[in-house]
């Protein structure tokens, strides 16, 4: 992977600390996979050393764009959500495996389960399921209302669910509980999310197959530093940034 300096076409804020970011370049020739992620350079001074990982939640090959939907609740993502269109940004990416669109075939029905900042790479993932001819169904999982972003998004590429921890919007409860209440029927799960929704997603029905995407802090993002590895099932370690993020459900000890 490389780095590539491109140009924000648009930043706003679409909820509570979210923001969405579209940025422009050459980089956009080499994302196809969705659930892939990149990592950002904040600006040359010291204190923003280390690149920011941030998912990529749209690729438009046409526009030569991407856009990313992020929370700003840190110094470096905070100087992210000041960048002015038409300044330029350093990125390094597309980085990470992401999720395999070809795991279903025509007429199959994917359920995409998010949570949080875990919802914007399902985004570019319905949009190509979609294209192949393979049904959608949407659970976003959020805290609060004010949490609340791309529900009509989701809407326009399938059946969407939102659910609030605290039941200010959409359904009360959690991702899992809107699964039992409407009895929703599926081929495959791909999620994405905190930990604690991913658990409770693989073990509520062991034998259904699902892909989930871990949220772990990385530094470097290219396999070279381990900060972020993680545990796999058979005792291996496993570096999120490299061989992840998506995995499958069955692979990772949660
Ligand atoms: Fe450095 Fe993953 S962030 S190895």
């Amino acid at each position: 992977m490389d780095t590539y300096l491109t140009t924000v076409v648009s930043n706003e804020q679409i909820a509570d600390k979210i923001f969405r970011i579209e940025l422009q370049g050459d980089i956009v020739k080499e994302m196809n996979t969705p659930g892939q992620f990149v990592n950002i350079k904040v600006s040359n001074s010291y204190e923003f050393l280390l690149r920011r990982p941030i998912s990529i939640c749209e690729i438009n090959k046409e526009k030569n764009t991407f856009v990313m939907v992020y929370r700003a609740d840190g110094a470096g993502t905070k100087k992210i959500s000041q960048l002015k269109k038409g300044e330029e940004v350093d990125v390094l990416g597309p980085l990470g495996k992401g999720y395999d669109v070809y795991t279903l075939k025509e007429g199959q029905t994917a359920l995409l389960v998010g949570g949080g900042i875990g919802v914007p790479p399902l985004y570019e993932l319905a949009k190509q399921f979609k294209n192949e001819g393979i049904k959608t169904i949407h659970i976003l999982g959020f805290n609060n209302e004010k949490d609340v972003f791309y529900e009509d998004k989701f809407s326009e590429l399938g059946t969407t669910y939102v659910a609030t921890a605290d039941g200010t919007y959409g359904e009360k409860g959690f991702v899992t509980d809107v699964i039992k209440k409407y009895d929703i029927a599926y081929d495959k799960y791909f999620s994405c999310g905190p930990f604690a929704m991913l658990k409770a997603l693989t073990t509520m029905d062991e034998e259904k197959i699902g892909y989930i995407s871990l949220e772990e802090r990385m530094a470097c993002g290219v396999g070279a530093c381990y900060a972020c590895v993680c545990e796999k099932q058979d005792g291996s370690i496993s570096r999120v940034c490299y061989d992840g993020p998506v995995y499958e459900s069955t692979e990772i000890a949660l």
